[in-house]
Formats: C-alpha cells, sequence, structure tokens
C-alpha cells in the first residue's frame, strides 16, 4: 500500500510515520510537506532512509496531483494547527486548511486515490462546564476560532466531494493530543519545557477550560482503525475520556517535576476561548471495536515529561522565539 502522508514532519503526522514504519511493513510511505515553523527536520531524520520526503505545499495542484496519482491512499494531517496564530494572522490558515484541502481534493477526485482527512474536535465550537453532553457525530458544526472554522470548513469540503463526486474518504475529528515531538507552542509541551528553562508556567484566564486529552500514539492507532474498517463517506469521533481542566494539567506539571504546586501564572485569557471539549467516542468503539491505551493521564503525562528532558536538542532551539513572541501578547494577571 503506497500511502501518501501529507503534514507527515508535524507532531501528529510523524508519529504517525514513525508508528506505520514500525508496524506495518507493507505500506511505503510518502511524506509531502512544507516544513512551515511547526516542522521540526529533526523529528524525521532517523527514518528518512525508509520514506520518500518532498518539500512542498498542499495548495501547489501541479506538485500535489502527480503525488496523489502515484498512491493508493492520501492522509492529510497537513494543516495551520495552532489557535492563538490563528488570532494574530489567519491568512495561512484559510490558504493551507481551506484552500489546501480543496487541491488535495480534485486530485483525489481526478485519480480516484482514497483520503482519510485528519480535523478536531474544535470544529463543535465548546460545551458549558457543567454539560452533561459530549460531541457525538451528529453534534451541529459551530466553530469559534479562524483555526477551528477553516478545519470546519475543510470537513464540509471533504463531505461535498463524497456526496457530489463519489470520492472515497473518511474524516476523523480527535480531542486534545499530547505526546512526543509536539511543538513548545502548545499547552503542555510550553509548560514543562517553561519548568525546565526556568520559567513560570503560563495559564489564560482562570484556567477552568477543560480538554479532552488523548496520546497521540491512541489517535493514531484509531487512523488506521478507521483506514482499514471505517465506511467510506463517514466521520468517527476519536477521544479517550481524558477530560482535565488546565489549571490541573499544570499542577499535575509541577508536582511530577518537583516544583510547588501554585509555581504558575494566570494570563491574559485567549480571546473567544473555547471553555470545554468532551467527546463521545461510542461510535468507534462499538462499530470499529476500537480502545485506547493510555488512559492514565498523570502517567502518560510523566513519560512526556521525560521525553522533553531528554530531549532538549530538538525544542531548544525554537524555544526562546515561542516565548518572545507570547510575550507580545500576555500579560500576568
Ligand atoms: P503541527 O502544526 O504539529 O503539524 C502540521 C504539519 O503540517 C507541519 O509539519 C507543517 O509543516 C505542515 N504544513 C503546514 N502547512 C502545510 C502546507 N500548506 N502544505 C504541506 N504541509 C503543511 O500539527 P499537528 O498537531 O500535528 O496536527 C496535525 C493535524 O491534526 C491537523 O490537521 C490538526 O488540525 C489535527 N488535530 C490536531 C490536534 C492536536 O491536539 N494537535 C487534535 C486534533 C486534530
Ligand atoms: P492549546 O495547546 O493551544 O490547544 P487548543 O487551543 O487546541 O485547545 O491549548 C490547550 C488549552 O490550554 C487551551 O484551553 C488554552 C490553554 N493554554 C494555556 O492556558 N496556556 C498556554 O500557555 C497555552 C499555550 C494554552
Amino acid at each position: 500500500m503506497r500511502v501518501l502522508v501529507t503534514g507527515g514532519a508535524g507532531f501528529i503526522g510523524a508519529n504517525f510515520v514513525r508508528s506505520t514504519l514500525a508496524t506495518r511493513p507493507d505500506v511505503e510511505i510518502t511524506v509531502l510537506d512544507k516544513f512551515t515553523y511547526a516542522a521540526n527536520p529533526r523529528t524525521l531524520e532517523p527514518v528518512a532512509g525508509a520514506i520518500t520526503v518532498v518539500r512542498g505545499d498542499i495548495g501547489d495542484a501541479a506538485l500535489v496531483d502527480p503525488l496523489v496519482a502515484a498512491h493508493d491512499l492520501v492522509v492529510n494531517f497537513a494543516a495551520e494547527s495552532h489557535n492563538d496564530n490563528s488570532l494574530t494572522d489567519p491568512s495561512s490558515f484559510v490558504d493551507t486548511n481551506l484552500v489546501g484541502t480543496y487541491t488535495l481534493l480534485e486530485s483525489v477526485r481526478r485519480h480516484r486515490t482514497a483520503l482519510h482527512h485528519i480535523s478536531t474536535d474544535e470544529v463543535y465550537g465548546d460545551l458549558d462546564l457543567d454539560d452533561p453532553e459530549r460531541f457525538t457525530e451528529a453534534t451541529a458544526y459551530n466553530p469559534s476560532s479562524p483555526y477551528s472554522a477553516t478545519k470546519a470548513g475543510s470537513d464540509l469540503l471533504v463531505r461535498a466531494w463524497v456526496r457530489s463526486f463519489g470520492i472515497t474518504a473518511t474524516i476523523s475529528n480527535c480531542s486534545n493530543n499530547y505526546g512526543p515531538y509536539q511543538h513548545v507552542e502548545k499547552l503542555i509541551p510550553r509548560q514543562i519545557t517553561n519548568v525546565l528553562t526556568g520559567v513560570r508556567p503560563k495559564v489564560y484566564g482562570d484556567g477552568a477550560n477543560v480538554r479532552d486529552w488523548i496520546h497521540v500514539a491512541d489517535h493514531n492507532d484509531a487512523v488506521w482503525t478507521i483506514i482499514d474498517r471505517g465506511e467510506p463517506g463517514q466521520t468517527y469521533l476519536i477521544g479517550a475520556d481524558g477530560e482535565v481542566d488546565n489549571r490541573t494539567v499544570v499542577e499535575d506539571i509541577l508536582d511530577l517535576m518537583g516544583q510547588p504546586t501554585d509555581a504558575f501564572d494566570f494570563v491574559t485569557d485567549r480571546p473567544g476561548h473555547d471553555r470545554r471539549y468532551a467527546i463521545d467516542s461510542t461510535r468507534l468503539r462499538t462499530e470499529l471495536g476500537w480502545t485506547p491505551r493510555f488512559t492514565d493521564f498523570r502517567s502518560g503525562l510523566a513519560d512526556t515529561i521525560d521525553w522533553y528532558r531528554n530531549h532538549s536538542d530538538w525544542w531548544e532551539p525554537v524555544k526562546s522565539g515561542v516565548e518572545a513572541s507570547y510575550a507580545k501578547t500576555q500579560q500576568t494577571l
């Protein structure tokens, strides 16, 4: 099976490439990645001999078309992925998440290559903290930020290409991932590397916002489950029942790193900050038989802390730039 992994040099895509190489010897992988600020070239270095890497934009039709034609399946991880950046400058989010997905879809349609489109639970907007409901495949789209709106738009394009042009595609919407190789702009790696560099962790607003954490390895197992057994044209939600509020995440990081649990700062809230995400993944579990393996969040967090402690060469070169840009927008409360 020849698989084109777009965005395969980013956090989730690179974990997908590495785990696929380790478990599926019958799969040939090509990575198509623009190598934006979010891609660390070191991530794929150890497996470079086992894959083909193409540097380029999913919105470049002349590049994309022959690549899609030469593969049996496209797994589309490529995206601008950070909410905070989408609030500063949404333009690349429109270009990659919308126009890029459209460009892939036109090639997929032309060559009848299968597609699995990776998306997020943020397309559903947010839930109140005390809402007994969780997101399901039937929840209406109601995105809040330029990031989630462009991801929602990309999902709707995929659905339209399935219905109108009969392409073979599945979509997955997953909750917040954590694990190795995540960019230090995101909550968990940012706070771990803050502690490692002697900076106090930063919590937005009141810290009561809830995210439904899943280990990246569980996300990628679920993606393969959907590729193997999912019904064409369908959407599956991926989540591991991992709801934790941000303050608790940061207190756990401090505790696991031997610091006082109150050694963090509350900073200015993110505009339009979604309150809570929560996924009901019953469909994926009952219809396709998937179950998560990393169900103990604190122990997954401890492993992730160890990974960042042992891989400072991977994150140190970009850390100060990320903090300098956050410093422009965040004030301690
Ligand atoms: P990431 O930002 O770490 O990686 C994105 C990758 O896409 C990078 O390697 C980047 O260079 C590449 N890329 C960006 N624009 C491109 C373009 N125009 N052409 C080709 N490559 C391009 O993101 P991630 O966290 O690995 O997320 C991957 C996917 O999973 C995204 O679609 C995201 O919406 C989705 N998702 C992420 C999470 C999460 O918690 N991180 C949760 C659910 C879904
Ligand atoms: P993030 O990792 O940016 O993911 P997302 O916006 O996709 O949920 O943020 C996770 C949560 O953590 C979100 O509620 C915002 C919050 N947050 C902080 O409190 N401090 C931080 O420094 C960052 C980056 C995020």
